[in-house]
Order: structure tokens, then sequence, then C-alpha cells
């Protein structure tokens, strides 16, 4: 890693003394080990889910998915081709016509709610999968991921029979069968947010989970059959950028939605320019966290943690440039130094795990090239004295102070635990700042001051922006992006307007 700069490289020192504090976070006590014990009902292999049933694809090629926290192979997947592509779009386009999108919203709602109530019941089963698979840490994939995925199936059955009020005034219809990539950060939620809107609406879907993480999605197949939805409504197909591009350009997809990289997104808009499919794209981030002189400043360190350390930072909104007023900067900096010696990184299948495995070795690399390029490009780094495990692809929690605007790590997206902090001393040099990227889709503030709030969240260009608080999701409210973070909304009603169309 960066150690071989020449640039010197603050690391937190092991505890030496016995004060009350290390007792309690120091190297001298440790945690027991918690590990979570659920069993997570993985099977040997994941076909694809495809008319209301589990088919080999047609090449029959499976691909490993890996346990990123021992880089064990917990199962292999299907690799779907066109072909497969193929076969779920004439199914979905099937079901559609047979009766989905005409359905009366109330019998649609129901079969969402079981949907819901079902993932409720194997919650511990999918927070354990989900874990193994990506590497996050049990506690927010049990606490967060899978209960929040269950809220925006319970969230949109609501909807269903609600319809008429989703543009006052106008009929809604369906647009059809509609074709949707996930990424691997939340594989389950944003399965959830994407098929959730749709099938209230009376869509059919196509849809492809990241290569990394393709366990809870086809597991989801099994709850969508334990539903008795109709075959063909949900498809669900893994694979890899071939797969996805099939889906894309697939000539029966109505619309397409994306999420992932600006880079990949921006290939598929260019695939179906020439087309009347509609899409909606949320793509990378690089969210300011910004921090004025009179915000409770206790407060604001534990949102800075939350903001760039929840999932590994792996999360499209992270705050992962914080901007802090100059007269705080020192106070706030020694805080969160303090506040990342005691968070916890290691085995995500432990319940005292702040910090779990990095998703991917490709994942990994990249946040070390960044890192790298920081070190190299004159920030200052600090780093947490935490021990990784030997085997898993980890990173520790690292902070970069002096960070200059054209520095990389203050452009480029990390998508890992790797914050960048900046300093402001006006409200008009924190906007211009926050605003000086090609992305815009999250910002958070800290301040006493309701005005200052208002003031900011108007000028910021940025599709949420959280006050005193950051990374709080709910499916009533819309999520999406300004810029090169894309466009179009989920969750909400104005969510469910990018799955209709207004007759
Ligand atoms: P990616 O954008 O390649 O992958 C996202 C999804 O798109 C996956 O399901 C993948 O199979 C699919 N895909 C890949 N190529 C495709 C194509 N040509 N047509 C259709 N679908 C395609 O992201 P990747 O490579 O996994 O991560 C690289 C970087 O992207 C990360 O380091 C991070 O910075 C960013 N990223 C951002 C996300 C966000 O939510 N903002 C999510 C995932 C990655
Ligand atoms: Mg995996």
């Amino acid at each position: 890693m960066a150690s071989s700069s020449s640039v010197k490289i603050r690391t937190a020192k092991p505890v030496k003394s016995r004060s009350d504090r290390d007792l309690i976070f120091g190297d001298l006590w440790e945690f027991d080990p918690a590990p979570e014990s659920a069993d997570p009902k993985l099977k040997e292999r994941y076909d694809l889910f495809i008319d209301g049933k589990f088919v080999s694809p047609k090449g029959r090629k499976y691909f490993d998915s890996i346990n990123p926290a021992n880089e064990h192979k917990i199962a292999r997947i299907a690799h779907a081709k066109a072909a497969d592509v193929d076969l779920a779009y004439k199914a979905a386009k099937k079901a559609l016509d047979g009766g989905w999108g005409t359905m009366p919203g109330r019998e649609r709602a129901k079969y969402i709610y079981r949907i819901a109530r079902l993932l409720q019941d194997r919650a511990r089963e999918f927070a354990v999968a989900e874990t193994i698979d990506g590497g996050k840490p049990i506690k927010e994939s049990r606490d967060f991921d899978v209960p929040t995925a269950a809220a925006h199936f319970f969230y949109h059955a609501g909807w269903a029979d609600k319809l008429d009020y989703v543009a006052p005034g106008r009929k809604v219809a369906p647009l059809g069968v509609v074709g949707q990539v996930i990424p691997w950060n939340f594989p389950l939620l944003m399965l959830a947010w994407k098929i959730a809107p749709a099938l209230a609406m009376g869509n059919c879907i196509v849809i492809k989970p990241a290569e990394t993480t393709s366990i809870t999605a086809l597991k989801l197949g099994e709850i969508v059959q334990d539903a008795g939805l109709p075959p063909g409504v949900v498809n669900i197909v893994s694979g890899f950028g071939d797969t996805g591009s099939a889906i894309m350009t697939h000539p029966i997809a109505a619309k397409v939605a994306f999420t992932g990289s600006t880079e990949v997104g921006k290939i598929i808009m260019r695939s179906i320019a020439d087309t009347d499919k509609k899409m909606t794209m949320e793509l990378g981030g690089k969210a300011a966290n910004i921090v004025f002189d009179d915000a409770p400043i206790d407060q604001a360190v534990e949102g800075i943690v939350n903001g760039i350390f929840f999932n590994q930072g792996h999360v499209c909104c992270a705050g992962s440039r914080l901007l802090v007023q100059e007269s705080v900067a020192p106070q706030v900096l020694r805080k969160l130094e303090n506040r990342i010696k005691v968070l916890r990184v290691g085995d995500p299948m432990d319940k005292n795990t702040d910090i779990g495995a990095i998703n991917s070795k490709e994942q990994l690399d990249k946040i070390t090239e960044l890192v790298d390029s920081g070190v190299k490009e004159g920030a200052a780094m600090f780093q947490s004295a935490c021990k990784l495990p030997r085997k898993g692809y980890y990173f520790k929690p690292t902070v970069f102070s002096n960070v200059t605007m054209s520095h990389r790590i203050a452009q480029e997206e990390i998508f890992g635990p790797v914050l960048s902090v900046m300093t402001f001393r006006t409200l008009e040099e924190a906007v211009e700042k926050a605003n000086n990227t090609p992305f815009g889709l999250s910002a958070g503030v800290w301040t006493d001051k309701g005005s200052r709030i208002l003031k900011m969240s108007t000028e910021l260009k940025a599709g949420v922006v959280w006050a005193n608080t950051y990374n709080k999701f709910d499916p009533t409210s819309p999520f999406g992006g300004y810029k090169e973070s894309g466009f179009g909304r989920e969750g909400g009603r104005q969510g469910l307007l990018d799955y209709c169309k207004l007759v």
C-alpha cells in the first residue's frame, strides 16, 4: 500500500495505559467474538429465475460467488446469455398481456404484501446470506438492508390500489416490461427499490443482480414463487456486463433502470439513444458533508463516521468529502481520529463488527490505487491502527487531510472507507467547493441555524440534502441525482411516476 511512499503517514498508536477508556476500547481488552449463527440456507448452485421457474442457463455456464471476508467460494451462479434474457423478456410480455398490467390495483397489492411478509419471515436467513456474499457487517444487513427492503415492498403495496393519486387529475398506466440492472453495494435493497414500484404500477420485470452479489436476488425468486405471483411477472437473471447489456438493449423493454457506475451508465445511454425506451439512471456520487462552526460537534462526528464508513463506504451517496469550517477543523479532526481508532474492522459475521470486508478484490485494488494517489499528490493520511484479518479483502478506515480540490481523492468516487477532508471559511466557499464536482447525488449540512439549512439545501446541487443527520433512507422519500449522478427518482410518489405513462 501507500507505505512505500516517502510521505509520512500517521497511524493511531496502540493503547498503552489502562485508563477506563482503554478497558472498554483499547487493545488490552477485546470484545468476545459474537458470531451470527443463523443458517443462510445456501445452495451449491443458483439457476436463473425465468417464467416462475428456476432454469439452467442455455450455455450451461456458471461462475463462482466468493465470500469476500475469507475468499472462500460459496456457490456457483448461472451466467445468462442473450438467449436466456430473450426468454425472460418473452415470459414477462406474456405475463403482462395475460393480465398483470390490467389487474385491479387492490389485487396486485396482495401479492406485493405477500412478498414483504415472506421476506420478514426469512429476514435472518436473508441477512446472513447478504453478509456472506457481499461482506457487509451482519448488524447492517440485519438492521438496515433486509428491513428496509421489506419496507419498500410494504410501502408500494400500499400504493397499488391508490394509483389515481400518483398524478392527480390524470390516469396512469403501466409502461410494460421493464429491464433493470443493479450493483453490489446493497444487493437485496436495490432489488426492492427497483421491483416494488414497478410491480405496484403493473409492469413486468427482467432484472439482473451484480456478479459478486447474486444470491439474495435469486433467493428472492423463491419468495416470488411462494407469494404466488403469476409466472413471468418477475424474472431474475444473473450474469456479467454482457447479460446487463442484453437486458438494457432488448427490444421488448419499454423502460430500463440502472444503478451503478457513471461509466457504465453512459455506455447504456449510448446503446439505447436511438430507441424510445424510457430510462432512469442512478449513478455515482462524491457527496460533501459540510460542518459549520455552530454545529453540535460530537453529533456531527458521528454523522461523518456514518456518512463514510457505513457499508465500508460502498455507498453512492456516501459523505466522502468532509468540508469543515476552518475555525473548528482541528477539533473535528481530533475527535474524528479518536472515533476511528475504536471502529471495529473485521469479520462481517461478528455482531460487533463496524466495518466488514471490501466487496471484491477488484474494488480493493481500486481503493488502494486511489489512496496511493492521495499520498503521492501530497495529502496527509491518517489510518486506524486496527489489525486486518489475514485472508479476505479489507481496508483500514482512512482519513486524508490537506486535500485540495484538484486531488483525485477529491474528485473521483473511491467507493471505500476513505474520507477526504477540506476546509472552508464562508458559506459561499462551502457551496462553491461542494458543487465543484461532476456528481450531484447527496450532501449533508451540520449547523445550529435553520435558515442556513434552508439556504444550503437550495444552493447545493444534490438530489438529497440531509441536515444534522446522514444516510437516512425511507421508501416514502424520493432519491436520485443531478448532473453525472443520473436522473429519475426512486421512492415516494415521484418514484412511481418513473414507472408509468400518463393516459
Ligand atoms: P458497474 O457499473 O460495472 O456494475 C454495476 C452493474 O452493471 C452490475 O450489475 C454489472 O454487471 C452491470 N454492468 C456492467 N457493464 C454493463 C453493461 N455494459 N451494460 C449493462 N450492465 C452492465 O460497477 P463496478 O464495475 O462493479 O464498480 C466500479 C465502480 O463503480 C465502483 O468502484 C464505484 O465507484 C462505482 N459504482 C457505483 C455504484 C453506485 O451506486 N453509485 C454502484 C456500483 C459501482
Ligand atoms: Mg460474492
